[in-house]
């Protein structure tokens, strides 16, 4: 398998969309470019195999959305200084960190149009890599000095153990909840993305409100972001997610299309997916069999619409910033979140 172009984002997104994300893009791309060259150089550490694994996952592809959210936020609060790249480095080594746990926890297989670091090195190697990289992006912050900076990263990674363990309790039960099923996807995914937009505030010294309003798109984003991606389970294929589709069936992680196509379903059909749900391992009869209830029952579409109601809700906080080219940028990116395919 190839690797994929280090900040790739779908161009298929585009087609029938008045969405220029390439336009985002080329206004990024300078600040960009010198992310990626601090997310290789920080990877170097003497144990040889830290570097090894960390390029294996950080430099083979990936969107990079919260990099650009937290350069375009701070850009849109008024900083351009040098202190974004070490913020979008801190930001993208967690988001890969968590990464790196979630393919041992999910047993994945591809990341990123790769086989997954667990599986070429190991789900040892994967979790002791992980918290390399947690670890480097501590001392960054720390390096770096701000403490309010430290505050919002360390109540950060509160919520994304805390997410990742609520997860684990409520995985092939199908009893969850829409609300726990949000509590969840905030933190295990918006808390960081609202991490990376509130950073963009605190670089740019801006004032209480403006800071928590970008807390809140980024909060509401990321949750979007998040249902998009549990869509794409659904709805996407290998080729562009570079990870692959029905993971979360098989794993017997119910999302919302599927929770809300339980809610929809006959008892009988209610009472057989329970059965799927309660067996360890699920085969493809099984998978294409729930697959089949959330196509039925409309969960996409339920789904769907409620992404599209978080991302309205987040575009909102933007509009107590100045206009800007940033900000633009901003509401560019948001929308591409629900027309995504990677
Ligand atoms: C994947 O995140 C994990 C989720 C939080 C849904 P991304 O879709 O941002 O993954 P990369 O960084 O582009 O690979
Ligand atoms: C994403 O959860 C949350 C993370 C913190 C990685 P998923 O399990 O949905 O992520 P993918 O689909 O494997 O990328
Ligand atoms: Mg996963
Ligand atoms: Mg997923």
């Amino acid at each position: 398998m190839t690797a994929r172009n280090p900040v790739r984002y779908s161009q298929r997104a585009q087609e029938g969309t008045a969405i220029d994300i390439d336009g985002v893009f080329r206004y990024l791309n300078r600040d960009l470019r010198m992310v990626e060259r601090a997310l290789a150089a920080h990877l170097s550490s003497p144990i040889p195999l830290i570097p090894v694994v960390g390029k294996h996952i950080t430099l083979s592809g990936g969107k990079r959305i919260r990099p650009a959210l937290l350069l375009l936020c701070a850009d849109a609060c008024g900083y351009r200084g040098a202190r974004r790249t070490t913020m979008a480095v801190v930001t993208e080594y967690m988001h890969t960190a968590t990464l790196l746990h979630d393919d041992v926890v999910d047993q994945g297989t591809v990341r990123r149009g790769r086989p997954s670091a667990n599986i070429v090195f190991g789900n040892s190697v994967s979790v002791l890599v992980g918290d390399f990289l947690f670890a480097r992006a501590s001392q960054l912050m720390t390096e770096d000095g701000d403490i309010e900076v430290l505050r919002i990263y360390a109540r950060t990674l509160v919520f994304l153990s805390e997410g990742e363990v609520m997860q684990l309790m409520k995985t092939r039960d199908p009893g969850i909840s829409e609300k726990e099923y949000l509590a969840v996807v905030f933190c295990k995914t918006a808390s960081l993305i609202a991490a990376a937009c509130e950073t963009g505030a605190v670089l740019a010294e801006a004032d209480i409100d403006t800071r928590k309003a970008m807390f809140e798109f980024g909060r509401s984003i990321g949750i979007a972001f998040q249902l998009v991606d549990d869509i794409l389970d659904f709805a996407g294929t290998e080729n562009a997610l570079g990870k692959r589709p029905l993971q979360d069936l098989r794993e017997g992680k119910i999302t919302l299309p599927l929770l809300y196509a339980l809610r929809m379903a006959k008892a009988a059909e209610r009472q057989r997916a329970r059965r799927l749900l309660a067996t360890k391992e699920r085969g493809n009869r099984e998978v294409a069999y729930l697959a089949g209830l959330v196509a039925r029952y409309g969960g996409i579409g339920y789904a769907t619409a409620q992404a599209k109601k978080h991302l309205l809700r987040g575009k909102r906080f933007l509009l107590r910033l100045p206009d800007s080219p940033a900000r633009s940028a901003l509401l560019t990116l948001s929308d591409y979140i629900l027309f995504r395919t990677a």
